[in-house]
């Protein structure tokens, strides 16, 4: 259930170890838009690469590309999000504020007991699937919801709202400025479906075959919040895979397999996992499921599975006029004959990289209480798997005197081309030790008198918080066993 205080930990948390700033903070910062420090950079990078390597290098048939955030504007009229990537919204007139109607109407549930609210979100989810805009003011009216800011119930009609945010290309202003009109992308998979030709025709591709693609996106969310669960400048992960025709409820279910199994390779265990199959499809798909993470907010959707038919690619051949058509040479047992050509379906994964990070940072995150009768000792702790953490080995020398730097910097170069280590001689052990905790680095190794003479080192482990004597000749060799995946 929801816990606000872990949020708010969370959140200060962050801050104070280096992992996610608000964006221009000392100008009172930007609504939903968050930058990355120097440990929160890492995560986010070895989350991405596990990811990309997951995809592209673990199949033979997916293949990556990079393109770019521009694109021509018909490319979002093709979509369909210029008419339809919107969400039904409503405002308060006395607080002038605006709220998404499934997050007010959510937001109300959550003081509800269980059954009342779970009557009150499967009606609003009929009424979105049916786009019955006046049933859901008459919900949120017979339900005397409030404003949660102003707190009255005098609302507006629910509206429709675009997300995209728009911008002007290239320097002259036209006479219409419609003209010059472009948007940023609210989505990395438009970019894959206007190159699914140039991709398989330089590539050599045969259906089923995967473009894979990791970038930012935007959307001008109405109501944002939830850190960074729900951001206007966010980064997805998103893989589409070119099927035949008939073919895609096989691949949809191996999709929603597959994804869950990488999921629950991050470490995290499977109870905090959970499918939720959408009722309301969006324009393009005909199945969709979300895998949920039950976050400090609840169960909340991280991934996206969505069979999205042949929808995208027939409105840009229609659009482009330019044939989006694949032939494919394999015999169909049924007539005898080669399939021919058509427009393949698409299964697509569409992750958050951004709610990722959160999803690991909440996972991650714990208290323990390390009291004795003398003293009260608590431990904040990531206990990320170790291929995640931003760093992976801290390396302090005892002291800073009688050559111990030398060598712990000896033990620096022989690691740091292999992973990413971290060396400190300030403070005392123990006070090192915590703060290594904090970031979630899985292996300290403290230089000490004995290491001048016999080689040896202590290995700390995060976890556990054991402590072992091992040869410094080792040391590489155990973090690398850890940090390997594959
Ligand atoms: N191409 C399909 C697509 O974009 P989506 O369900 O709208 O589908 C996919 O988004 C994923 O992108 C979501 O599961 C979520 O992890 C992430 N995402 C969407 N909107 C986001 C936002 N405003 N902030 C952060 N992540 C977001």
């Amino acid at each position: 259930m929801a816990n606000e205080n872990k949020l708010q930990d969370l959140i200060g948390h962050c801050k104070e170890y280096g992992f996610v700033f608000q964006s221009s903070e000392i100008y009172d910062g930007l609504g939903a838009v968050y930058d990355y420090g120097q440990y929160g950079v890492e995560l986010k990078r070895n989350i991405r690469d596990y990811w990309w390597r997951s995809m592209t290098q673990m199949h033979d048939n997916i293949v990556g590309i990079d393109a770019a955030i521009f694109m021509h504007p018909t490319v979002w009229k093709a979509s369909g999000h210029v008419d339809n990537f919107s969400d039904p919204m409503i405002d308060n007139k006395d607080s002038k504020k605006r709220y998404r109607v499934d997050h007010l109407i959510e937001g109300f549930v959550e003081n509800l007991d269980k059954e009342k609210g779970e009557a009150i979100i499967n009606q609003m989810e009929a009424l979105l699937a049916a786009d019955d805009f006046v049933g859901l003011k008459n919900l949120i009216d017979d339900n005397a919801m409030k404003c949660p800011i102003g707190g009255t119930c005098n609302w507006t009609d629910v509206r429709q709202f675009n997300l995209m945010f728009a911008t002007e290309f290239g320097a002259i202003a036209a006479d219409n400025p419609d003209d010059n009109k472009v948007y940023l992308r609210p989505e990395t998979a438009q970019g894959i479906f206007v190159n699914f030709l140039n991709v398989q025709k330089s590539g050599r591709m045969k259906i089923p075959f995967g473009i894979a693609q990791t970038g930012k996106a935007f959307r001008n969310e109405i109501v944002a919040r939830g850190f960074i669960f729900r951001m206007r400048e966010f980064e997805q992960m998103e893989m589409q895979f070119f099927v035949r025709p008939g073919t895609q409820k096989q691949w949809y279910d191996y999709w929603k397999e597959e994804r869950m199994k990488w999921h629950l390779s991050l470490g995290i265990s499977a109870d905090h996992y959970k499918f939720h199959d959408h009722i309301k499809l969006a324009h393009y798909a005909d199945m969709a499921s979300d895998i949920e993470y039950d976050f400090p907010m609840g169960f909340k959707e991280v991934e996206g599975i969505h069979s999205r038919t042949n929808f995208d690619l027939t409105q840009h051949q229609e659009f482009s006029k330019k044939k989006m058509q694949y032939f494919d040479a394999d015999i169909d047992p049924e007539t005898g004959k080669a399939f021919g050509n058509y427009i393949p379906y698409v299964v697509e994964t569409s992750i958050g990289l951004d709610r990722t990070v959160m999803m690991l940072l909440s996972e991650a995150y714990q208290i323990e209480d390390l009291s004795t009768e003398e003293r009260k000792d608590d431990r904040v702790v990531l206990k990320f798997a170790p291929f995640l953490a931003p760093i992976k080995l801290a390396v302090f020398p005892l002291t800073k005197k009688d050559g111990l730097p030398d060598l712990a910097k000896k033990l620096m170069d022989e690691c740091r081309p292999m992973f990413k280590c971290f060396y400190e001689e300030k403070d005392a052990i123990g006070k090192r030790y915590r703060r290594q905790d904090a970031i979630g680095t899985p292996f300290c190794v403290t230089i000490d008198h004995q290491s001048l003479e016999d080689k040896t080192v202590t290995i700390r482990h995060r976890d556990s918080m054991l402590q072992e004597r091992v040869p410094m000749s080792e040391v590489k060799n155990i973090v690398m066993k850890s940090i390997s995946v594959f």
